[in-house]
């Protein structure tokens, strides 16, 4: 089969300290290319990267919070002291908040809204320049289900403000995409339906876990790698994935 090589190939990956992020960080380290992983824990992110050196894999963390402009500079800039190179970005970091807690704290929405779309929408300029400059990068944006509305899960009356998040992704990924069109930069949207990480745990949801709807992490991270390792002038521009009757 004809796909890109992502031997010593470097990928960054917010949110790469549980979930979807830590899976897809595990399966490209197998495949040789060395991670970066970005979150806040660092125990989690040290967790990570010991899974992947143990497999004789190559991976670094960054503490950094995406909401925070001045973390995403310095955590660049330390990148490329380091790394002298980022070939692929994975916008994934994110939370929820059930709709019901945000009446009654705004501050939920602000935190929604600041990590979900404006914290990767200022990691990718951040890295943009730098791509243009060599015409080469791939953007892959984790948005979600509820950032379209192909699907019956992309129904926001549920979840207005992180579906609000979502929609703002699916907005800048396709502005960023029309931009680079005569390009070799790829951008991709990548709208999974549930799967079973910590994002509800985290918000505090009672039942996170096993539920019907969820797809396994895993399961969707083969499908993140398989989108990544197409050939160089192959685009997945936009991927939606759920759970069969969701
Ligand atoms: N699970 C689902 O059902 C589902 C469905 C559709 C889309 N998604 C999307 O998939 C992506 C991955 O989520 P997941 O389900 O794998 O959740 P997860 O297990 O909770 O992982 C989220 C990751 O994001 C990091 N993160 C959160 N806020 C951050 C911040 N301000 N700065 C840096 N890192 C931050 C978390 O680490 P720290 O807290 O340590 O920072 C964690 O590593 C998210 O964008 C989510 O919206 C999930």
């Amino acid at each position: 089969m004809h796909f890109s090589n992502l031997q010593d190939k470097v990928v960054l990956i917010t949110g790469a300290g549980s979930g979807l992020g830590r899976s897809v960080a595990i399966k490209l380290a197998a495949l040789g290319a060395k991670i970066i992983l970005i979150a806040r824990t660092e125990r989690e992110l040290n967790e990570v990267k010991e899974i992947i050196t143990k497999k004789n894999g190559k991976a670094e963390y960054y503490i950094c919070d995406i909401r925070n402009r001045e973390e995403i500079k310095n955590t660049v800039k330390n990148i490329f002291n380091k790394f002298k190179r980022v070939d692929i970005l994975v916008n994934n970091a994110g939370i929820w908040t059930d709709e019901h807690l945000e009446e009654n704290d705004s501050s939920l929405r602000k935190n929604v809204l600041e990590t979900n779309s404006l914290g990767h929408i200022n990691f990718t300029y951040e890295l943009l320049p730098y791509f243009k400059k060599r015409n080469e990068g791939f953007i892959f944006n984790v948005i979600s289900t509820s950032g379209v509305g192909d699907v019956p899960a992309g129904n926001n009356a549920l979840w207005k403000s992180h579906g609000a998040s979502k929609w703002a992704m699916t907005g800048f990924t396709k502005a960023l995409r029309e931009e680079l069109i005569n390009t070799k930069i790829k951008v991709t949207g990548f709208h999974p339906g549930g799967f079973d990480s910590m994002l509800y745990e985290k918000a505090g949801r009672v039942n996170p876990h096993n539920q019907p709807w969820m797809m396994k992490t895993d399961d969707v991270a083969d499908i993140v790698v398989f989108v990544l390792t197409r050939p160089k002038d192959v685009l997945m521009e936009k991927i939606i994935v759920t759970k069969i009757a969701q």
